[in-house]
């Protein structure tokens, strides 16, 4: 019998070409599937500790210079920064020379990046790290320096041609809301067209947000990852605002994240000046619950070895690079303490638990595994790690253990359940943490 239809296609055949046909126009459009950011980006960016100094002279160390980002790649190196995950060497602004070259394109200032970005790039390439530069979806960078508004094809082939892997976007002096999408939606394209693999970081939703909600099923088909809201600073206060933004508005964001894109909060400013230990550690915790990229902006030629450790804590960087690429929420906030979760690939989940609270001592708070992962996380049971602010082995649980941990002021427990079948007899107590 003949079930081709007469174009010589067995009908199961086409039955199949047809459903396929339908979900590809039926599908909303997912991520940008440039095949990058499946993680959350990690690397080094300099603008948080560096900003825009460009005074040489006066400050040969600090500047923003080639030798700069030399040493920073050598340490990243050296101290074992790229051998857990650190890849990115990020250049912000303040790179540029004031004007554009004579064929219009953007060109480095020639003191402080002698050698050129293509040099550069050579010998970060030759580390086995890769590079990132900053431009501006605008007229002018926020320093300042030449935006890239009608320029974005030939700017994009300037990164391709010096073998550029991540182009920081930002959004000052973007002019009109339609010129701000527009320039998003044309660099990303642009950067596409090179051929060259090259991460888009953007900054549309943060400039957008004051003027009307942004769109995110709409700009993670443009860009790997973006900013939402204001910049970090070396400050509690700062780390503060962006959880507090974050929780607030995780109904409208959480969702938008996934393999190819994700929300930004901003640098990591552990081993800096502005964060007590605690402090840092909450920072690194939920940034890895927030499936956030990590891009520490720090000077890797003075941190504290602490700070090194913390940054470097392989359990912490699994749970931020975790594949299944879900971003974690706050589940609940009870008085000082807040309750947050990541679910994590094999029916495992980060947990955090941050003390608010800015005075006295440490502080217990008790929960019930039944809380977590809406009642699954520890069913039938499960083994518990605390994995900040140091690794303690908890045991099993089953599904309605109590829970205490004890938190230090400003500070945060991270903890990592794993679901198993074993299941606990009765009095489970000989399985409680030893405080029960
Ligand atoms: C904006 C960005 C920062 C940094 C500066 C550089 O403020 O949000 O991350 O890039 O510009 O001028």
């Amino acid at each position: 019998m003949d079930r081709s239809c007469g174009m010589g296609l067995p009908m199961p055949m086409l039955l199949l070409l047809l459903l396929l046909l339908l979900l590809a126009l039926s599908c909303p459009a997912g991520a940008l599937e440039n095949g990058l950011a499946r993680t959350p980006p990690m690397g080094w960016l300099h603008w948080e500790r560096f900003l825009c100094q460009i005074d040489c002279n006066q400050e040969p160390r600090r500047c923003i210079s080639e030798q700069l980002f030399m040493q920073m790649a050598d340490l990243m190196v050296s101290d074992g920064w790229r051998d857990v995950g650190y890849q990115y060497l990020c250049i912000d602004d303040c790179w540029m020379a004031p004007t554009r070259d004579k064929q219009g394109r953007l060109q480095p200032d020639p003191n402080r990046f002698p050698s050129g970005i293509r040099k550069l790039a050579d010998y970060i390439h030759s580390k086995g790290l890769k590079l990132g530069i900053y431009a501006d979806v605008g007229n002018k960078t926020c320093a300042g320096f030449p935006g890239s508004r009608g320029y974005y094809d030939l700017d994009a082939d300037t990164f391709a041609g010096w073998g550029v892997d991540l182009l920081k976007f930002d959004g000052c002096n973007f002019g009109t809301l339609e010129l701000l999408a527009e320039g998003y939606k044309n660099m990303s394209h642009a950067l596409n067209k090179t051929g060259r693999d090259i991460v888009f970081s953007c900054e549309w939703p943060l400039y957008e947000r004051p003027f009307q909600k942004p769109n995110y099923t709409e700009i993670k088909q443009y860009c790997n990852y973006w900013r939402n809201y204001a910049d970090v600073y070396d400050a509690w206060g700062s780390v503060k605002n962006i959880l507090d933004w974050t929780s607030y508005n995780q109904d409208s964001i959480v969702d938008a994240a996934g393999p190819g894109g994700w929300n930004d909060p901003d640098m990591l400013v552990i081993g800096n000046f502005g964060l007590s230990w605690d402090q840092q550690v909450t920072q690194l915790a939920l940034w890895a619950i927030m499936a956030a990229p990590l891009l520490m902006s720090n000077d890797l030629r003075q941190i504290s070895s602490q700070a090194k450790a913390l940054l470097q804590n392989k359990e912490v960087i699994a749970i931020n690079q975790d594949p299944l690429g879900k971003q974690g929420y706050r589940i609940t906030k009870e008085s000082n303490f807040e309750l947050w979760e990541r679910p994590l690939s094999g029916g495992a989940f980060a947990i955090a638990v941050l003390n608010r609270q800015e005075i006295g001592g440490p502080q217990a708070f008790v929960f019930s595994t039944a809380f977590l992962g809406n009642g699954l996380a520890c069913n039938p049971a499960c083994s518990i790690q605390q994995i900040l602010p140091t690794s303690v082995d908890l045991g099993l649980h089953n599904w309605v253990s109590p829970l205490k941990v004890v938190v230090n002021p400003t500070g945060t427990v991270l903890l990592k359940t794993v679901v198993t079948e074993e299941k606990l007899f009765d009095n489970g107590n000989k399985h409680f943490p030893e405080f029960f």
